[in-house]
């Protein structure tokens, strides 16, 4: 991430009557200023500032890359709104499930019309959806009123795409099949103020035998830690208090450097950063989450009471068979290990119902492990077949019938223990760091707990931003609702 000074400084540098260099991040910068022309230009022309809009799917590490790419737009001069009416919209996709494919295809319908209407209209598309070729195949044939379409690897050339976008009349496509690239130092617009996701690596290798992630987010790399040092440090100085530090597998963070750094290094160096408050991370697996780990949280005053620890199922035949590489032993075991070192944690967890050959016995070996774990709160998915994947040629898929009976059961069982779990913090003062005015009474702010369970009580928008200490005085199951705590 770079300032907004420090790079205005630099454009002014740049000379666009020279050739764009071939070094990055300079190279974007030199895109940047040409876009901003062409921007600018066309603003002059429709009487009127250009409008943009980014609409996101899927995880964190999308969240994330889209705050990337509206920086850019941004610097280059868009005015972002919220409508998809804009001049531009881009859509950043996921197809972890084939419903997030579905969801895209259908938006792509309705801006067909709206483009009809609007003649600068552009869509754009990226994300992990366009690293998989029967994807590009059918927006060639079904859809070629889309203008750019770009992939997972890419997203920091996006000033690079809009200039030749802008310069062509058909459908832009650049997907590049991996990376080991890290290109560091672009702009960034944070969603919030006071809180940020922070890349730590990219990519996977674990390859669960069910999950397309792998094949679209490529091999792990992981950034050097002086960079996400200097990231945090500079996200400090701009008024963030809590970060999430993000990687599909963080557990395994650093293994592949020059000089090998664990996770729970990284994690000692982020916690002494002045001004920081609070540190979370996500998402962790079971595998590699190791003792010197659970020893870091166990002493911080900065990383949350909150560990998100994918379970995905808890037969070990089931396990072996998605290639997670635990057994439902070993992932009990590191469960009550956790929470012994760690009792005020709060455990959450996503599983998967429906993968082949999972039978109702299999499903009764998930739902002891739900409740012997008694997670906080457990994110179910139904098995969703992904072309290209291990498991997408495996024999005996389980009927949608078996699905229905055994997800509702597992759902109950989830329920059940999230119930138990909530609530016992009531009576507590804990601190919580305000992110909103409450949708529904202005008169209520909302803040998150260490633990992630969200709180609100009487507030105003003075708060936002601010760790308050509250008293939780009554559960509502997923929230508390509370008052400040003065003191008195
Ligand atoms: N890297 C993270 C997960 C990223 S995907 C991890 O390993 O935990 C988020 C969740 O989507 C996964 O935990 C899994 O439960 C679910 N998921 C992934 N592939 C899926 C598929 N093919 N069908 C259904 N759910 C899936
Ligand atoms: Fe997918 Fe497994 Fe990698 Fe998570 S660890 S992204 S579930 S392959
Ligand atoms: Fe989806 Fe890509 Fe994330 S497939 S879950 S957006 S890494």
């Amino acid at each position: 991430m770079i300032k907004n000074e420090a790079l205005e400084s630099i454009l002014e540098t740049i000379d666009l009557r020279n050739d764009a260099p071939a070094e990055e991040p300079l190279r974007q910068y030199y895109f940047m200023k040409k876009a901003r022309e062409i921007v600018s230009d066309k603003s002059r022309r429709l009487g009127r500032r250009l409008t943009a809009d980014g609409e996101t799917f899927g995880c964190q590490m999308n969240a994330k890359d889209s705050e990337k790419l509206i920086g850019i737009l941004k610097n280059i001069g868009f005015e972002m709104i919220d409508s998809e009416e804009a001049d531009l919209v881009f859509y950043n996709t996921c197809t972890v499930r084939d419903n997030a494919n579905q969801r895209v295809y259908g938006r792509l319908g309705l801006m067909h019309s709206m483009k009809k209407k609007n003649p600068h209209k552009k869509i754009a598309l990226c994300g992990c959806m366009m690293q998989e070729p029967s994807v590009i195949e059918k927006l060639q044939k079904s859809y070629p009123f889309v203008d750019l379409v770009f992939g997972t690897h890419n997203i920091y050339k996006f000033a690079e795409l809009l200039v030749a976008m802008y310069s062509s009349d058909g459908m832009i496509i650049d997907i590049w099949k991996d990376t080991d690239k890290i290109v560091e130092d672009l702009p960034a617009q944070r969603k919030y103020s006071f809180k940020s996701g922070v890349n730590i690596m990219y990519g996977c290798n674990n390859f669960c035998s069910y999950c397309i992630v792998p094949y679209v987010r490529g091999r792990e790399r992981s950034r050097d830690p002086t960079d996400i040092l200097r990231e945090i440090e500079q996200l400090v100085s701009d008024g963030v208090v809590e970060v999430m530090l993000l990687g599909q597998n963080v557990n395994s963070y650093g293994k592949t450097l020059d000089t090998p750094v664990s996770f729970a290094e990284l994690l000692r160096e982020v916690e002494k950063i002045e001004g920081l408050e609070r540190i979370r991370f996500m998402t962790s697996h079971p595998k590699d989450l190791s003792d010197e780990l659970i020893d870091v949280m166990k002493n911080s005053k900065k990383i949350c009471r909150h560990l998100h620890l994918p379970l995905q199922a808890g037969s070990t035949k089931i396990l072996t068979a998605m290639n997670r590489r635990y057994t439902k032993e070993q992932y009990l075991e590191l469960a009550h290990k956790i929470r012994r070192e760690i009792p005020d944690i709060s455990l959450t967890t996503d599983i998967i119902v429906g993968f082949p050959g999972e039978t109702a016995a299999d499903v009764d070996e998930t739902i002891e492990v739900v409740k012997e774990v008694e997670y906080d709160n457990a994110f179910t998915f139904i098995y969703s077949k992904r072309t290209g994947t291990p498991a997408a040629a495996m024999q005996n898929p389980v009927t949608d019938e078996e699905i229905k009976e055994n997800f509702d059961r597992l759902l109950k069982a989830v329920q059940e223990t999230a119930k138990k779990r909530a609530g016992r913090l009531t009576g507590q003062i804990q601190s919580a760091l305000v992110e909103e005015i409450n949708e529904h009474d202005s008169a209520l702010v909302s803040g998150r707990l260490s633990n992630n369970t969200i709180v609100h009580f009487p507030g105003d928008a003075s708060l936002i931003g601010k760790l308050t200490d509250v008293r939780l005085k009554e559960s509502h199951g997923f929230y508390y609702i509370g008052e400040i705590e003065t003191g008195n």
